[in-house]
């Protein structure tokens, strides 16, 4: 009798990393242009009018986004998250997230977003199954905003975009927040003011060493304890229960019961250890970090005619030898060392 096929093995079989991390999460960048040029992502300097992006026929089609979530979720994937580059800017997005969550086993589609297609969206996204969404936002500012976005976005908008969002019912809204020291941590306390009590939930992002071109140095980083300090000062706070193993942001709720803040603090307390996640380019590269120097093609035997047992099996061998854990590492290396050349974060998807 042949032996199994991966796909037919039971859940206690489906592959550990050798650090013992199931797969369970995959974010997956549907497309690698942005309207934005966020100096901590896509620095115009490098990302400028003649810069090369994929061509329409290099990025992967929605059959075939559709057909390698359908391999991840056989080896344990139950989460989805569409990504970027802007996920708006690829036209009939919506139409992906109905693909997806028509996969069984699939339990969440998730999408995260800058806000400004969002008002145009919101309604298609949610009548077409998307479970959650996250925008970023990292000040009401306008002036700030405008420097944060490369001068490429107006506040307005993604304001817009966020109610037509709950508008739409796609409540709780979550809010991502980098913060960098000397740009916008001034304005941190005013974002939860603007937002406390209205049923979205701000996180703080520590500001990441992603990629090789935002000239990033730690004495940028605002760690999060201090915000939590400073926050704190004005809204008494205590710590949540995560809500399941491995939640990224630590979550803090206001002592007065008006809603909870959480921040995301992978330079200051690195959570590899909890890592389940899955990521896959425009292309169709496959990577096991966000901080990955390299990935595993996908789209070449794809496209080439390899089965789904074949494509299946690179998966799960990728998964197997997975070991990153770059984050914990980094805190190990000499000031101001980086290792050698990292993958982009528009490119592989925050
Ligand atoms: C790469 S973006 C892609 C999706 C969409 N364009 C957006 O901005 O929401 C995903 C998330 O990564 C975050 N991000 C990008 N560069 C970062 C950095 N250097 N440090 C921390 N977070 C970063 C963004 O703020 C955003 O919340
Ligand atoms: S963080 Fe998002 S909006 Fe900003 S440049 Fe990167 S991909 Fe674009």
């Amino acid at each position: 009798m042949p032996p199994p096929s991966i796909v037919d093995l039971p859940v206690k079989q489906r592959p550990h990393d050798t650090l013992g991390r199931p797969l369970h999460d995959l974010r997956i960048s549907v497309m690698d242009r942005c309207n934005f040029r966020c100096p901590y992502c896509m620095p115009k300097e490098t990302f400028h009018e003649n810069y090369r992006f994929l061509k329409s026929t290099e990025r992967l089609s929605f059959e075939e986004i559709t057909r390698l979530t359908r391999l991840f979720v056989d080896l344990g994937v139950k989460k989805v998250r569409l990504t970027g580059g802007e996920p708006l800017l690829r036209s009939n997005v919506a139409e992906l997230v109905g693909d997806l969550t028509a996969i069984e086993g699939v339990q969440d589609v998730a999408l995260t977003t800058n806000g400004v297609l969002l008002a145009q969206h919101a309604v298609e996204l949610k009548a077409n199954g998307l479970h959650r969404i996250t925008v970023s936002l990292d000040t009401i500012d306008p002036d700030i905003f405008r420097t944060m976005s490369g001068g490429m976005g107006e506040i307005e908008r993604v304001l817009e975009g966020i109610e037509a969002a709950k508008e739409a019912g796609l409540a709780p809204i979550k809010l991502n927040s980098v913060i960098e020291r000397g740009l916008n941590d001034h304005t941190a306390l005013d974002l939860i003011e603007r937002f406390r009590g209205t049923g979205v939930i701000v996180r703080f992002i520590e500001y990441m060493d992603v990629g090789n071109r935002n000239h990033w140095s730690l004495d940028r980083v605002v760690p999060s304890r201090e915000l939590v300090e400073r926050i704190g000062e004005r809204w008494p706070l205590h710590p949540v229960q995560e809500n399941y193993r491995g939640e990224v942001a630590e979550r803090y709720a206001f002592d007065d019961g008006v809603g909870e803040v959480g921040f995301i603090s992978s330079i200051t307390n690195p959570f590899c250890g909890d890592c389940t996640r899955a990521r896959l380019s425009s292309e169709g590269v496959f990577y096991t970090c966000l901080f990955a120097r390299s990935g595993v093609d996908l789209r070449a035997p794809m496209r080439g005619g390899a089965s789904d047992a074949e494509l299946t099996e690179l998966i799960s061998n990728t998964w197997l030898q997975r070991g990153d854990r770059y984050s914990e590492v980094r805190s190990t290396l000499k000031n101001g060392e980086q290792p050698l050349r990292k993958i982009e974060m528009y490119y592989i998807g925050g």
